[in-house]
Parts: structure tokens; sequence; C-alpha cells
């Protein structure tokens, strides 16, 4: 692949209008590290676009067995990643500056040596944001990667992205195996109007048959994870200003206390919850948002004691066996939900890579509703 010059995005959009666009397997964009971000909301200034030249038959002639060629036509944009572009280099996804960003992409294969993998399937996957890249057996061991022919097509592939991808596998495992449900019983989630939240709450509710709770910023989120998510109830958490008024507004609507709790936040969230938790009650730890953007997290205070003759359990997860089908049967189970209509998707689309660093923006501002994907 020759890099054709370090491209911002103004310069791309140029070069993208320029002749040489008109063959468009000529062209591979990627997004690249500008410079790390150790705290505070990431800007558009930390990203370039980089445009390179793809040499699609050179790429076919160096195929490896076992190897294919991609095509990417969708970047996600998850919280996970906010750590991943940090200087202390600590997360496994970490980029250096100068480096394509990492994330979960979704498109289909242009050419392949690989006998599980067809030309046109569309897929999922891990993947550096380059939007054509070849994939080599080395990669295959290293990443996640699933198939999604069969289950979407060309016009609904973002739903790889979210419901059918990691943020979907996420709150499977973390519902079915970690919280285990049963019917009846109170689940309370936090960043319920989000990807993960959201699902979460549409597979207790729907079914598990649990009373569903969510917590979400502001009334018209509120309205929507109840009309569009089906909760029961919502939680307006920047209503409260610390963990007892948190509390007192859970009571509110779970009387005797919840079964379960979702953790995606962190802070208040937690303590509430905690101290609203019956005994056998479990917590998912799922994730952390509220403390992503801080240099040194604020630590949560709880007593553990409280958990012994109440058998309650505590228990983190990564999504990652569930994604790859090591554990359950996360995309049949998902899919077949989606065909019954039992779950509903709300996703909030950015179209072009340019957009990629507003859209990562939106995570943490909470502007949208939803799984939020740009498309190339
Ligand atoms: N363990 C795993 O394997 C795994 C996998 C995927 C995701 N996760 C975690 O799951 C969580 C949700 O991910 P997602 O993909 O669903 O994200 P998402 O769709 O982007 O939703 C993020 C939501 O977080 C809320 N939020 C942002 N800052 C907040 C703050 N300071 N306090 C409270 N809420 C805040 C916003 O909603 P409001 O407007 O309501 O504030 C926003 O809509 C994240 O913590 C993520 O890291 C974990």
């Amino acid at each position: 692949m020759k890099r054709l010059t370090g491209f911002t995005a103004s310069c791309c959009r140029s070069f993208l209008t320029s002749p040489l666009r008109r063959d468009l397997s000529l062209t591979s964009q990627s997004i690249v590290l500008k410079e790390f971000v150790d705290s505070g909301l990431p800007e558009p200034d930390h990203f370039k676009i980089q445009a390179e030249l793809f040499d699609e038959e050179k790429a076919k002639s160096d195929l490896q067995d076992g190897g294919f060629i991609v095509e990417v036509k969708a970047l996600s944009v998850d919280p996970f990643q906010r750590a991943t572009i940090r200087s202390d280099g600590k997360h496994k996804s970490a980029v250096k500056v100068g480096e394509p960003l990492n994330g979960f992409v979704v498109g289909n294969i242009t050419h392949s040596k690989n006998s599980h993998w067809k030309v046109g399937d569309l897929f999922g996957a891990g993947l550096p944001f380059v939007t054509r890249q070849i994939v080599t057996p080395e990669i295959l061991k290293k990443t996640a990667i699933w198939k999604l022919t069969g289950h979407v097509t060309d016009e609904n592939l973002t739903y790889g992205l979210g419901i059918l991808g990691m943020p979907g596998s996420t709150a499977y495992g973390g519902l079915t195996d970690i919280l285990r449900p049963k019917k009846g019983e109170t689940i309370f989630i936090s960043s319920a109007s989000g990807t993960v939240g959201g699902l979460v709450g549409m597979m207790a509710k729907q079914i598990f048959e649990c009373k569903t709770i969510g917590s979400c910023g502001g009334p018209a989120k509120g309205e929507f994870i109840k009309n569009v998510y089906g909760f029961d109830h919502a939680i307006d958490y920047k209503q409260a200003k610390s963990v007892d008024d948190l509390v007192i507004m859970l009571k509110e609507v779970a009387p005797k206390g919840i079964d379960m709790y979702f953790e995606n936040v962190g802070g208040i969230h937690f303590e509430a919850a905690f101290q609203s938790l019956r005994p056998g009650g479990r917590i998912a730890v799922c994730g952390f948002i509220s403390e992503y953007n801080n240099d040194i997290p604020n630590l949560s205070s709880f007593n553990p004691m409280n958990m012994i003759y109440t058998h309650q359990r505590i228990e983190g997860f990564v999504c990652i066996p569930w994604l790859i089908g090591k554990r359950g049967t996360f995309l049949a189970d998902v899919s077949k939900w989606l065909k019954e209509g039992k779950l509903v998707v709300h996703e909030t689309k950015f179209n072009g890579i340019e957009k990629w660093p507003q859209a990562f923006q939106a995570l943490f501002t909470g502007n949208y509703k939803g799984k939020i994907v740009v498309t190339v």
C-alpha cells in the first residue's frame, strides 16, 4: 500500500473529489491518531483521515492461504476506544500516534483464500480503521470476527456494530450468564438509552419477563426508553445530586429493592444500586462510562461485608466469549428475537468517515439515542 500523503479531513475531502476518486478500488482511507488524549473530551483535532492507494491486484497476488481482503462499509464508535488513545498504552487495543485506530467494523469480503470465508460474505470484526485491508491468518488468530451473512443484508449491515455485534453480545452475555434473571425479578440498568443498556432492558422484559428500571439523562430519554424499549420505569439520574437521592428515586419505583443491577456508568449509580440490592441480588459490572474522561477515576465506596449473609454477587465480565460463540448462542438467539419483533433497533447514523471524530465525541455528551454508527 502506497501512502499518498498525510491528509487532514479537509485535504482528504479535496483528494476524494479529484479524478483519482473515480476509481474507488484504488482508495483506502483510515482514521489515524494525531495526538494522545489522556483526559477530557476527545476533539476532532485529535484525529486525522488519511487516504492511501490500495493496489488490489498486488494485494491479491500477495495473499497467503487462509487470508482474505475486506472492504469496510461502516465503523463503530464505542466507549472502550476512549482508553485506546491514552499515552499509557495499557489497553489491549491501544494505538500509537500516527497509527490507525482500532475498533469494530462491518464489511464484505472482496477476495478470499480461506475456505470458511467466501467472496461477498458479510462480516463484523475488531480491526484497524482502514477501509480496504488484508486480513492475514495471523490477524484472524488474534481478532474477534463473526459472520453476518444470513443475519443481515447490505441495507442493515450496521446491525453488526450494535445488536448483532459487540454491544449485543455484551447485553446478552451480561444478562443471561452473569445476572441469570428469573421471571418476575426486578432489574435496574444504567445508561439505559445507550446500545447495551437498551438491549439489556428489552431482553430482560421481553425474554425473561422481568420488571425493568432504566436510568438515563433527562425526561426526553426517559420517555424514549419507556416508549421504544418498553422499560417499566425511567429514572432521570441528572436529578440526583447524591447517592441518597438516587436510592430514594429507586425506592419509589421498586419499594422492595432490586434483584439485579447492570452497571454501565459507575459513580453514584453503583453505590445506590448496591444499597438497594435485595438478598440474593446480583450486579454485573460492564462499564464505568462516567469515569472514562477522568485522568484519575473516582472510586466507589461500599461495604462488601453486607454481602455475606445476603448471598449477593458482583461480577465483572468482557463480552468476547459470547461474541465469538465460545459461550452461549448469541448470534442465533438475538437474531431470532429480532425477527420475532421482541427486540427493536434504534440507530443514529453519521455518514462519511470524516464524521467519525464528531460521532465519537457524541458518546460522551449524550446527544443521541441508541447505537451510533459511521457509514464509510
Ligand atoms: N464489558 C464489556 O465487554 C463491554 C462491552 C461494551 C460496552 N461496555 C460498556 O458498556 C457501557 C455502555 O456502552 P454502550 O456501547 O451502550 O454505550 P453508548 O451506546 O454509547 O451509550 C453511552 C451512554 O452513556 C451515557 N453516559 C455518558 N456519560 C455519562 C455519565 N457521565 N454518567 C451517566 N451516563 C453517561 C449517555 O447516556 P445519558 O444521556 O443517559 O447520560 C450515553 O448515551 C460503557 O460503559 C461501555 O464501556 C462494556
